[in-house]
């Protein structure tokens, strides 16, 4: 363990936490997952409100800090290594079918985003990676070295929204063709050559978002858990899910907002017709957002999300 592993609340400071706990409604007897187990700060509380819960992370760092943070607990809690996308399985190893809730706080942890060796930070020099699964797929320099410029638009635009794409795509190809990428500090160079500073925020910011999502296929894996969700939980169980930007927070909103319809409405129908998608009722209208005592210890709740839904029961029960 690194020397800033050493303290939980330098690891990553859990957002939301009070509002994740009145939903999740830990008690003993219930069995709660949790798919982003980052620092175990959520979990931690949910176990000391007696609940048992399966933690859940890709990256080996988070599961050691979390296994060792958590060992008081160990009748309780299981940590698993692997991607939230595979939770049936996972759930399944674990020997369960279905579960009394489902947490994701989607995203980094501060502490995978600090350590320069992650390669997730602009502002530290390390290698070029930012995947939070080491053990497999393409790293960022990969991305970048190899994929076409067309491609790599798509991804800036897309995921980073940024609106220099060509000209930073244009820029990257011409350097890689003379030697690739290798390290965080050489691409935010490169983007700060040709996308001058503007505001408070790094040029290199959205670009960075944009590589992280797409090395690991962010808003893919959210799609895919949004769908077995249903599935994985006991009627009344509920699914919360906690996102930080607004590609996230799109699909999550719309998701839930299809799944609580008991019937759907089109023009060209005589009338409505039953929603074979509808498994939830939507606990929360409008997202729940830090208030202001959050928001003042800990900035990273400035751009949080939370949305819950909770299963009804199906309609042959
Ligand atoms: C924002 S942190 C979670 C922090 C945690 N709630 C806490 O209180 O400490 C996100 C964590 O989820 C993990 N993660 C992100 N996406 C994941 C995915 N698709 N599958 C498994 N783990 C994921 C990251 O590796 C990271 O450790």
């Amino acid at each position: 363990m690194s020397s800033n592993q050493s303290s939980e609340s330098e690891y990553h400071v859990p957002v939301l936490l009070p509002e994740v706990l009145h939903f999740m409604a830990p008690e003993p007897g219930k069995v709660l997952v949790d798919g982003t187990l980052g620092g175990g700060g959520h979990t931690e509380a949910m176990l000391k409100a007696g609940a048992s819960v399966i933690g859940i992370d890709q990256d080996d760092q988070a599961l050691s800090f979390a296994r060792q943070r958590l060992q008081d607990f160990s009748d309780h809690f299981t940590a698993l290594k692997g991607n939230f996308s595979t939770m049936p399985q996972l759930l399944a190893e674990a020997g369960h079918q279905q579960v009394d809730g489902i947490l994701v706080d989607i995203g980094v942890s501060s502490w995978q985003l600090d350590e320069a060796d992650r390669g997730f930070s602009f502002a530290k020099d390390g290698p070029l990676d930012m995947r939070m699964n080491r053990s497999t797929g393409e790293t960022a320099a990969d991305l970048v070295n190899t994929a076409s410029a067309e491609d790599l638009k798509k991804i800036f635009f897309e995921y980073g929204e940024e609106r220099a794409s060509n000209k930073i795509v244009r820029r990257i190809v011409e350097r890689r063709s003379q030697k690739p990428f290798e390290t965080t500090l050489d691409l935010a160079d490169c983007i700060a050559s040709v996308v001058p500073r503007g505001g408070r925020s790094h040029p290199a910011t959205r670009v960075f978002q944009a590589l992280r999502i797409a090395v690991n296929d962010e808003l893919g894996v959210l799609r895919e858990l949004l769908e077995k969700s249903a599935d994985m939980l006991k009627p009344g169980g509920r699914l919360a899910v906690i996102t930080f930007h607004s590609l996230e927070d799109r699909i999550v909103k719309q998701f839930f907002k299809n799944a609580s319809q008991s019937h759907i409405d089109r023009k060209e129908w005589p009338e409505p017709r039953p929603n074979p998608d509808y498994h939830y009722k939507l606990l929360t209208r409008r997202p729940v957002v830090a208030g202001e005592d959050e928001l003042k210890l800990n900035r990273r709740s400035r751009s949080a999300k939370l949305r819950v839904v909770e299963k009804i029961p199906s309609p042959q029960a």
